[in-house]
This record gives structure tokens, sequence and C-alpha cells, in this order.
């Protein structure tokens, strides 16, 4: 079973994709008494057209979420137009940390999608317990996913030739990593001039703030629940597939006890290996940059 915290556009979008892929059945649960139900029972009153063979179901309390094999947490304020993901911490930090104190599966799986994701990401480790391989943030996935969407958009190529790789913070100093965006494994310098791939690369940096302008009530959503399901996805049919996900580094490259974003394989397990890319020297500098900044901004909020 996957648990679906916050029955929003996030929540509920990541639980009509995971019916669509047919990967587990899926509970959803919200504050908001009825609407768990009510987009539960919207969904499946689609079933018989979709195809689904699984269920989406709403739950009447939080409690019957925690003991789900994966628990994807998409409750929280998103940010208003002109705000920086930062600005929801400490507020989105108190949802996180009643959540993470009432997890009763020791096993499961967590997918943070609440922003700011690395922070909270971050904190969650810490106050629910688990093992850093358990819980991941949505992170740099995203970004690379957008990335590769401008590349296919540009080039009029499919997308399902595309690669892009991004590590680091989600946030707009992300970390694009060029030499390991490709288009069949063949550099963008071959399609494209510096000065095209600068304007691709802070097209990714903004995607999220555009959407948040365009759509003015609403952060992005479709982006985010298409990422969310995968990563449940990966998890729930043990696939091995690598994304960048945030999660609390165990060390590497000298980081540790924050979340940041670098590729892992995902599994049954959650995280099953964490790859360390090959990186410039201003590559490492910039992801040791961010964990300075994240180590300090949960610090700052420790003593809030
Ligand atoms: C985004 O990048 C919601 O932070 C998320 O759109």
């Amino acid at each position: 079973m996957i648990g679906i915290i916050g029955s929003g556009n996030v929540g509920a979008n990541t639980a009509f994709f995971l019916a669509e892929k047919g990967v587990d059945d899926v509970m959803l649960y919200d504050c908001l008494e009825g609407l768990a139900k009510g987009k539960a029972l919207d969904m499946m009153e689609a079933a018989p057209i979709r195809g689904y063979r699984t269920s989406i179901t709403g739950a009447d309390r939080p409690d019957q979420i925690f003991d789900c094999d994966i628990i994807i947490i998409t409750a929280g304020a998103v940010r208003k137009s002109g705000m920086k993901r930062d600005e929801l911490f400490l507020e989105n930090k108190k949802i996180i940390d009643a959540y993470a104190s009432k997890i009763t599966n020791p096993d499961t799986k967590v997918i943070i999608v609440s922003e700011p994701v690395d922070l909270l990401t971050s904190v969650f480790v810490k106050s629910s317990g688990l093992s850093a391989n358990q819980v991941v943030g949505l992170g740099s996935v995203l970004d690379a996913t957008r990335l590769r969407y401008f590349i296919a958009r540009d080039l009029k190529v499919s997308m399902e030739n595309v690669s892009a790789q991004v590590v680091g913070r989600h946030t707009d100093d992300m970390i694009i990593l060029r030499s390991y965006c490709s288009v069949s494994g063949i550099s963008l310098d071959s399609f494209f001039s510096s000065d095209q791939v600068g304007k691709l690369f802070e097209e990714t940096r903004q995607a999220g703030r555009l959407i948040v302008d365009m759509a003015e009530r609403a952060s992005a959503y479709y982006g985010p629940s298409a990422v969310a399901a995968e990563l449940a996805e990966a998890i729930c049919l043990d696939t091995g597939r690598l994304f960048s996900v945030s999660h609390v580094l165990p060390g590497t490259f000298g980081i540790k006890d924050v979340a940041l974003s670098l590729p892992c394989v995902m599994n049954k397990a959650g995280i099953s290996k964490v790859i360390q890319p090959r990186l410039s020297d201003e590559e490492i500098e910039g992801l040791r940059k961010s964990a300075d900044l994240i180590a300090r901004t949960i610090k700052e909020a420790d003593h809030a």
C-alpha cells in the first residue's frame, strides 16, 4: 500500500498517475475532512474506462497512512509568486516533524515532495529515526526532467532520447551537470552553442518559479506528481532505476547529515546505492556551499 499525505493538486495527481501505472493500491489522506475520500471516489469512478487494476481509497485518520510500505508527503504550504522555496521552511517543518514522529512502520520508505525539499528531507530523517536510505526528496530529478523536455522541445527530437543530470539543491543554485546531458549519448555541444545551452539551463533554474507566476494560485504539480509516482514505482517494483534524489548524504564529497540530490539507485530498500559522478572542483565547491547553507538554516530553525 502507498500512502499519500495531502490530497491537494500534487497528492491527488500522484494517486492518479500511480493508478494509471497500476503500481499498487493507494490510500489518500488530507487534514481537510472529506477531501481524500472525495478525490479517491472521483478517480475510482473513472476506473471502468481507465481499466485500473489497483484501488484508490481515502483515509479518515492519518494513522492509517503511517503503516504503509511507502509514504509520499505532499502536505504543506506552497510558494506564492515572488517567494523563494526556503521561505516555506519554518511553516512546513512543523508538519514534517509532526508526521515524522508518528511513523509506525520501521521499514517504510518515505518520499518528500513538500518544499523546501532538501531542508525537509534533512529534518525528516532526524525526526523520524529512519535510516537515510529510506527517505528521499523529489529534488533534482524534477529539474532534470524539465531540462529533458526543454532540450527535446528545441531539437524536435523524442524526449526518450534526451538525458540530463542535475545535482545539489532543488533551488536556483542547482548544479546542472553539462557533461552528463546528452541526446542519445551525443553531447549538447553537437546541437547547441554555448549561449543556447546557457539559456536552456537558466530556463530550467527558473521553471518552478515561472509556473508559480503563471498559475498564480498554485505551484507546479503535474511534474512533481509524475516524479513522485516514478519514484514510488521504482521502490515498489524494485526496478533499480537511477534518479538524482535528495537524501541525507553519508559523507559523499565530504558532506554528511544534510540532504542534497545525487544520482541514486532506487529499489525496494529505497536507496541501494549513491553514485558519485565525476565532478569539477567548481561543482564540488557548489555542493559543499549548498550543504553549509542547509546545515546553517536547520541550526537557526532549531534555535528559533
Ligand atoms: C517546483 O520546482 C514545486 O518546487 C517545485 O515546481
